[in-house]
């Protein structure tokens, strides 16, 4: 399978670089001495930018790579692309963990080779090479690999910033049903602090909201949505990620043919924060943005609340962060390697992805409430938080932890409500 994976696809090896990338005849790489371990995975990052902490989100995309390998109902070769890859530990994973039939690893750095040959090549040597290297700018390789109509099955793109050039070639040069994992660092934007920078990115104009980044990952997917709708394609996020470190907002999506109508996951957030409600608005309700307390206040819609309490964000991804199936089956898979309930880096996977899967109910809204808002509107001190949630399911309401927010709590009760349960809870009602 290696081997006619390397021969349907144009990959660089050392005798077929592209001019100018031809090396100068060098001693071979010396594998670096291996001084980190992933899920048993050994590798050296050398000079590479490389964080530990990452390593959850690296776990999410092996699984769900290979629950996608596992899935494809083709014998084509399974193809990954890591587009910027550091010291190669993605790429590596992909090939020890998900068993890729050939993986590319890319970095815009020369300087980083001898650290990712080092660490491919502990993995697997020619003839029977399943990998190779190139230094190219990703958006460029990306672009070559589609106008070769080379495509792969999962694309990961782990970029600095809020980097979203390549998100068309990357969307181009992958599979349809194909997986594309993209990354912003672009925690400014998500916070409402660089609109101009979010606008240009993503197409979204982002102002402060209480839950930034649930809406740093709903920009990013919301910007894929569209790339993909030019293309005449639509995408679905299988999960959504917002690591603390960093931060990182990473969204692992999956490409599908059609452009579907574009605008039913696609369209504003809009928070007051006279009453603390949000709520989304279509490109159809646009000139009717308002808040239901306004009515409350004068009884009348005619003069609503004070323009400048209410806060709008959009457009960008309206619809669900995750695939509850899908997490399912990661989670099962978590088990089954026994990665699902160890701790690293102080992060559970069994804990992540339970509570991705609650948050991917379709009943709950874009956001987060944090607790001490609903204490400070309810006047009370801050209800434990496992005993709100429970008591709003009782009352009927869908509530939830957030992976994003500790101390915050996804719900489709309305504001109101919610502090009166929140006052029930202390006994003040
Ligand atoms: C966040 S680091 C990658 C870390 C690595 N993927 C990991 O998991 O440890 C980003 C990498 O992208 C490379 N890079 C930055 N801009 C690039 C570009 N336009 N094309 C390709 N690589 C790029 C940098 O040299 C850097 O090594
Ligand atoms: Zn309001």
């Amino acid at each position: 399978m290696a081997t006619s994976a390397a021969a349907a696809l144009s990959f660089p090896t050392p005798r077929a670089l592209p001019s100018p990338l031809q090396p100068r005849r060098r001693r071979r790489a010396e594998p670096p001495a291996c001084t980190h371990s992933e899920r048993g995975v050994t590798f050296d990052p050398g000079s590479a930018f490389y964080r530990s902490d990452s390593a959850a989100g690296r776990d999410l995309a092996v699984l769900a790579a290979t629950l996608h390998r596992r899935a494809a109902d083709t014998p084509a070769p399974f193809l990954c692309l890591d587009a910027m890859c550091g010291c190669g530990v993605r790429a590596l994973r992909y090939l020890a963990q998900v068993g890729a039939d050939f993986v590319w690893a890319n970095d815009a750095s020369e300087a980083l080779r001898p650290v990712i040959v080092g660490n491919l090549s502990r993995f697997e040597r020619a003839p029977d090479r399943r990998w190779a290297v190139s230094h190219l700018d990703a958006t460029r390789l990306l672009s070559e690999r589609y106008l070769r109509r080379e495509y792969f099955d999962v694309i990961d793109v782990d970029s600095f910033g809020g980097d979203a050039a390549y998100i068309r070639a990357a969307l181009l040069a992958l599979r349809i049903g194909g997986l594309l994992y993209l990354t912003s660092t672009d925690w400014r934007s998500a916070r409402g602090y660089g609109s101009r920078s979010s606008l240009s990115s993503y197409g979204a104009y982002i102002r402060p909201v209480p839950y930034p980044n649930e809406v740093g990952l709903r920009m990013l997917i919301g910007g894929a949505a569209r790339e993909a709708a030019i293309l005449g394609f639509h995408i679905t996020p299988l999960f959504s990620y917002y690591a603390y470190h960093g931060p990182i907002f990473r969204v692992m999506v999956q490409l599908h043919n059609g452009k579907q109508d574009g605008i039913s996951n696609y369209g504003f957030i809009c928070h007051c924060k006279s009453c603390g409600q949000s709520r989304t608005f279509g490109f159809h309700e646009l000139g009717q943005i308002t808040c239901d307390c306004a009515d409350k206040i004068v009884g009348t819609r005619v003069s609503v609340v004070d323009p400048d309490s209410i806060t709008v964000v959009g457009p960008l991804w309206t619809g669900p962060l995750h695939d509850t199936t899908f997490l399912t089956k990661m989670l099962s898979l978590a088990t089954e390697w026994g990665w699902a309930n160890t701790i690293e880096n102080g992060i559970s996977l069994e804990k992540l992805l339970d509570t991705m899967i609650e948050e991917s109910d379709s009943r709950l809204p874009p956001g987060y409430i944090r607790l001490d808002e609903i204490a400070s509107r309810a006047k009370v001190n801050s209800p434990p938080l496992g005993t709100l949630i429970n008591s709003l399911r009782k009352e009927g309401y869908a509530a939830c932890r957030s992976h994003i927010g500790a101390n915050a709590i996804k719900t489709n009760c309305p504001i109101e409500c919610c502090l009166e349960v929140a006052q029930e809870i202390r006994n003040l009602r």
